[in-house]
């Protein structure tokens, strides 16, 4: 064979493996767009029912990492969803009062304001809704609303900042505005300019040649007939196993998803489809947490939801489209919480 045509068929195999993925940047971004993938917008939605204010937002936030919303007062929201490591515990499930582990693996709050509706079966409508579970959850924070009252209500910081926050309120220390506070403070936990972001807004270099390989896959293979809208998923509910039931490891047969919601028989195993932005922080995967590798969860979501074989160089691909979804989080300081007094009620085990 001569040099020059193996330099030839050299030349043709590269053009080859390019053009497959020939699709300029523009058309790209068309093709997400169409598919349903959706930039951060420059703004969060404002909630529903819980006009925002700066004094709201500050309250929400030492609310957030006080651990004396809880019975032992060693659990706080940040405990399970940790603002420095993804907004999530990074365990498989998480860890709550007495050290008991609760069912299910623990979502990170970062753009929860953009789901359609919290928790991994949807049973919360909304972030103020979704607080006021977690502080009353035996294997959680396993605390009363009445006892939580009782112990804002014993700390005169938190009493003045309740009334600044929900001003013309007579008694504006309540369980309910403790949940609307912290929904303002969640409210603000988005995280912008991910290269995906910027990509869809116009910046081509924003997003390195395998991201882009890996967005035309995600489009390509269905992951965004599920997988759609500002979050990336949040927005509708699957079967998980819609063609393929996953092992009894990955799916426990114990825990039914949104049946235990609406006690109809076709949401039996059926669950949220998982927001994916910043999904690279917060292994390990799915309700069940028994995944730690996001390729090996691609590769999951191939078979069970899809019925295809995703190789690994496809998963890899995918896998490193899904880092492109990695946002920023403007720095969060460490609040100073509100100090006690002799009539806070004293931590239960
Ligand atoms: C002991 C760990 C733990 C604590 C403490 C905890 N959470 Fe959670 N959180 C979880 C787990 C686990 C889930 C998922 C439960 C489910 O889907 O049934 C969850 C779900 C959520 C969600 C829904 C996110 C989504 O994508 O659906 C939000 C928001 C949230 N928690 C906020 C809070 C707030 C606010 C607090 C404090 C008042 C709090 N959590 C305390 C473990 C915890
Ligand atoms: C038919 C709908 C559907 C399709 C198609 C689908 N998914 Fe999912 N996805 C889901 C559901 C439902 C879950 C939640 C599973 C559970 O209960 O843990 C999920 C969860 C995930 C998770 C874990 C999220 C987390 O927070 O742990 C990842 C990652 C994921 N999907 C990626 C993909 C990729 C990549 C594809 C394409 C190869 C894909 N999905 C295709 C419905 C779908």
């Amino acid at each position: 064979m001569s040099k020059s045509f193996l330099m030839l068929v050299t030349v043709a195999v590269v053009i080859a493996s390019t053009s497959a993925f020939a699709v300029t940047d523009q058309e790209l971004r068309a093709k997400a767009t169409a598919a349903g993938l959706q930039a951060l917008p420059s703004a969060p939605p404002a909630p529903a029912n819980n006009p925002m204010n700066p004094e709201k937002i500050a309250l929400g936030k030492k609310l957030f990492f006080d651990p004396r919303l809880s019975a032992s007062g060693v659990i706080s929201c940040n405990t399970c969803h940790n603002i420095g490591t993804g907004g999530d515990d990074n365990l498989p499930t998480s860890i709550g009062h007495g050290w008991q582990r609760g069912p299910r693996n623990s979502p990170t709050v970062f753009n929860a304001v953009f789901n359609k509706a919290q928790f991994w079966d949807g049973r919360a409508e909304d972030l103020k809704a979704q607080a006021k579970g977690p502080v009353q959850a035996g294997v959680e924070m396993n605390n009363k609303p009445e006892q939580v009252v009782a112990t804002l209500k014993s700390m005169p910081e938190y009493v003045q900042r309740f009334g600044r926050a929900f001003p013309n309120e007579t008694d504006p220390v309540t369980f309910d505005n403790t949940a609307k506070a912290i929904e303002a403070f969640e409210v603000t936990l988005t995280t912008p300019s991910a290269p995906f972001d910027r990509f869809m807004n116009g910046n081509n270099k924003a997003m390195n040649a395998e991201q882009k390989e890996g967005l035309e896959l995600f489009i390509q293979r269905g992951c965004a007939s599920c997988h759609n809208g500002v979050n990336i998923g949040g927005q509708a509910y699957f079967p998980f196993g819609l063609i393929k039931r996953p092992d009894a490891d990955i799916l426990p047969p114990t825990d039914k998803g949104r049946f235990q919601v609406t006690k109809a028989p076709a949401d039996e195993y059926v669950f949220r489809a998982g927001p994916l932005r910043n999904i690279a922080l917060t292994a390990p995967y799915f309700h069940s947490g028994q995944v730690w590798d996001l390729k090996q969860a691609v590769a999951i979501m191939g078979t069970a939801q899809l019925g295809v074989a995703i190789d690994d160089a496809e998963a890899g691909k995918i896998a490193t489209f899904l880092g492109s979804l990695t946002g920023k989080l403007t720095n969060i300081s460490y609040p100073m919480l509100p100090v006690e007094t002799a009539t806070t009620p004293r931590p239960q085990f």
